[in-house]
């Protein structure tokens, strides 16, 4: 099973083969000498659909060593693209939407009676899959975080925000809550399995709404879970982020300070044409706001260049965000037109190679940015969850509550443990630092 896109995709894997555990399989390192080739696909931009189709593409020697191998196409490619995936990969056995992950095993074990037959199953639910009693997932499928550690937790599916350029929406359906409390015992199961820390997941937690709940009520639901040490969540929507929330996040003990807050652009009109529902002005009031209840808090965004109309002082501005913000790390993107959106009736009309020019500059002043964060570190004392032994640096390496990554040296057996570690040396994206006993 290989996992592409975003970790909503990486918490379906994790669903998808403990499903299979159940039924007897097991994780095999590489697709030769697999019985069932599954690949969680990403649609979000066209090279990343491209690559998950070109993965799989690349596959067909396997196909032809041995036609009983049972191939499986899931996620947002395959929810867009539907029985299209066959026209272009005909080898492919199985395409399964993002909502029908739990049909996985019954439609494996038709296929294997009848390699022959080509199976599509894409339907979009009103409900969302519910796992049965006693199940349970850690994150050791997902590729972003393998951990035993963390958990990811799906608190809703889909997207209402309909922002103009994005396929989610359409891919993944209409905005649905899963219950506080199987929410809740979700995370008890995987507290008594093991976890320390939860990521809460969805396209925009802050909408979660479940009867009178709201995202602010349920991570104080989940805060009560005892043995639970962290909770973390993503993506936050700027447009949605409450007061009661910001002061949830600082009450609370659990909840690490850090907000994934994506800002795609410093300018009004982009915004205003991405359908994004704050200003500049709005954005860096509510970071603001956030800074001053939580000091400590780190903040990550995602930024788009070459967005349809993007005029060099769209980009200018977009820059001086970057500065008048300071974010710990940002995730950079050159736009891309995804069909059937309302941006992609809008000519991409910034070429290519200044869409580059641009993200180059961008992604320059967010590491000078990320470096000068991780700078301001020097000296402090961080509370670090150890997650594993780096061989290659002969170190541990854990995450701080801000969720920087730190190689560090302290006695064996400490994985899981939260210890306090002096930041000595700071990078763009990682510290290193000296366990204090
Ligand atoms: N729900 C999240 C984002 C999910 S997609 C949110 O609203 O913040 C992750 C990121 O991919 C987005 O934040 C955006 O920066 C980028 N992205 C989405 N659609 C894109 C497109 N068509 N072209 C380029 N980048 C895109
Ligand atoms: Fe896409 Fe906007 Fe929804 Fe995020 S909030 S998934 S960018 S439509
Ligand atoms: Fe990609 Fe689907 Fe996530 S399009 S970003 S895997 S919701």
């Amino acid at each position: 099973m290989r996992s592409f896109g975003c970790q909503m995709n990486d918490a379906d894997s994790e669903v998808m083969g403990r499903l299979l555990e159940r039924e007897g399989y097991g994780k095999v390192d590489s697709p030769e000498g697999a019985d069932v080739i599954i690949l969680n696909t990403c649609s979000v931009r066209q090279h990343a659909e491209d690559r998950a189709l070109g993965y799989m593409a690349a596959l067909k020697r396997i196909r032809e060593d041995n036609p009983s191998v049972v191939f499986v196409l899931a996620g947002c490619v395959a929810q867009r693209l539907k029985s299209k995936i066959f026209e272009k990969i005909p080898f492919v056995n199985i395409i399964l939407g993002t909502d029908n992950i739990l049909e996985l095993p019954r439609l494996i074990e038709k296929a294997i009676k009848k390699p022959r037959e080509r199976f599509l199953v894409t339907e979009v639910r009103g409900d969302l899959p519910r796992l049965g009693k006693g199940f349970w997932t850690s994150s050791s499928y997902g590729c972003t975080r393998s951990s035993e550690l963390t958990g990811l937790v799906t608190i809703m599916r889909g997207c209402d925000n309909f922002c103009s350029y994005c396929i989610v929406p359409y891919v993944r359906g209409r905005e649905r809550s899963r219950a506080v409390k199987d929410i809740v015992l979700e995370v008890k199961e995987k507290v008594a399995r093991g976890c320390k820390e939860i990521i809460l997941l969805g396209q925009n937690v802050n909408s979660y709404s479940f009867n009178s709940s709201d995202f602010a009520d349920l991570l104080r639901e989940i805060e009560k879970v005892d043995g639970l040490e962290r909770i973390r969540f993503t993506t936050s929507h700027p447009k949605d982020v409450s007061e009661k929330l910001i002061n949830v996040i600082r009450d609370s003990s659990k909840i690490c300070e850090h907000l994934h807050l994506p800002a795609q652009s410093g300018s009004n009109r982009i915004l205003e044409g991405m359908n994004r529902g704050y200003t500049r002005e709005q954005y860096l009031e509510l970071i603001d706001k956030i800074r001053m209840e939580i000091p400590k808090i780190s903040i990550t965004t995602d930024l788009m260049v070459g967005f349809p109309g993007e005029k060099e002082e769209d980009f200018e501005d977009t820059l001086r965000l970057v500065e008048d913000v300071e974010f710990d790390a940002a995730f950079t993107f050159k736009y891309s037109t995804r069909p059937g959106t309302r941006a992609a009736k809008e000519e991409d009309d910034v070429p290519l190679e200044t869409k580059k020019v641009c993200l180059a500059k961008l992604n320059e002043l967010c590491e000078k940015m990320a470096m000068e964060k991780n700078r301001r570190l020097l000296g402090r004392v961080e509370e670090v969850l150890t997650e594993r032994f780096s061989p290659r640096e002969k170190k541990l390496v854990g995450r701080t509550r801000s969720n920087k990554t730190v190689f560090f040296s302290g006695p064996a057996g400490s994985v899981g443990k939260l210890l306090p570690v002096e930041i000595e040396e700071a990078y763009m994206w990682s510290l290193f630092g000296r366990f204090l006993g």
